[in-house]
Order: C-alpha cells, then structure tokens, then sequence
C-alpha cells in the first residue's frame, strides 16, 4: 500500500460513488479543489482510498473522504487520516476540522477529535463539526 498525493479529478469517481451516489457526477466537485491537497491510498496500482485538504490562516480542513466500499475496514481511512495530519502541520495548521457523518463520528473521536457544535443536516445525512487541535510544529 502507498499514499500518493493526486489530482482533485481523480478523486471524483470514488467521491460520487461512496459518498455522493445519488447526486449527479459533478456534485463531488468543489469549487476549491485546485487549492487543495488530495491524496489516495493505492494498493497494487489501485486507487482504493481518498481524501482533501485545504489549509488557510494556520487552519486545515479535510474533505470528501472516502474509501471503496468493499475496502473499508481494512485500515486505508485510518492511514490516510494519519497522513492527513502530519501534513496538516507540515503546513503549519494549528487546527484541523471536518464536517463528520455522525455514522464516521466514532472513527474521528479515535484520532481525538471532538465535536463543535450542533448537529446540522446535509439533505437527510446528520453532520457535526469534528476539531483537532495539532500541536506547534518545530
Ligand atoms: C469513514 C471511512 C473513510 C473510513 O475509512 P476506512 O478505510 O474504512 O477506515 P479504517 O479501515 O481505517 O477504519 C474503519 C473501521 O474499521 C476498523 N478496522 C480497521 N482495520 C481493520 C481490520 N483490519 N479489521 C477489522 N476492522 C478494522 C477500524 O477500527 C474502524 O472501526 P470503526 O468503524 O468502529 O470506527 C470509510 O468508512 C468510508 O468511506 N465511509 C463511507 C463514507 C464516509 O462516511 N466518509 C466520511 C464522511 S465524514
């Protein structure tokens, strides 16, 4: 397995398809995605896992995560997200945030995330703020 850092248009597809299916393709577009940073798990050349970030003013956000379903719970999301925040500080964030599915809430408490917030609806999916404060880099 490796972690590579990717184009946004090729997290489109896993996007759409794990986390967006219903909604039409370009929905999993973001209109910042050329000032991020995407990065994909690979396993034999396959791309199995992704996820965004996006840093501004010493605060980092990631995005549009998501592993293929048939891959899931096999620790991709786990190293993707340590990587995530190593280069949320590497970028010199103090503070990493998402808005979590509540059903991925229990993954992100994991990392020491904690909740901020109420919890507010996209269409029928419940969210919440999730933060982690990255401690000062070197
Ligand atoms: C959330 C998500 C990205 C996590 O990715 P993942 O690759 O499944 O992550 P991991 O495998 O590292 O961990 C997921 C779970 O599998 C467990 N796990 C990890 N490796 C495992 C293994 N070898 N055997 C069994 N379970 C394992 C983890 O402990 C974790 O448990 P939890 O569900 O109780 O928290 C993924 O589940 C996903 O795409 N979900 C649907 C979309 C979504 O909700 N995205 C997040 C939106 S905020």
């Amino acid at each position: 397995m490796e972690i590579q850092q990717i184009k946004p248009e090729e997290t489109y597809e896993l996007r759409h398809r794990v986390l967006w299916p219903d909604k039409p393709f370009d929905y999993v577009k973001l209109a910042e995605d050329a000032e991020g940073w995407h990065y994909g798990a690979f396993r034999d050349g396959e791309l199995l896992a992704v996820i965004s970030l996006f840093e501004r003013d010493g605060v980092a956000r990631f995005r549009k995560f998501a592993t293929r379903p048939d891959c899931q719970r096999q620790g991709l999301g786990t190293w993707l997200l340590e990587h995530v925040i190593r280069e949320a500080g590497r970028l010199g964030a103090h503070l990493l945030w998402c808005d979590a599915r509540l059903s991925a809430a229990g993954f992100y408490q994991r990392f020491g995330m904690k909740p901020d917030g109420a919890v507010f609806y996209k269409g029928e999916i419940p969210y919440s703020k999730y933060v982690l404060k990255l401690p000062p880099t070197p």
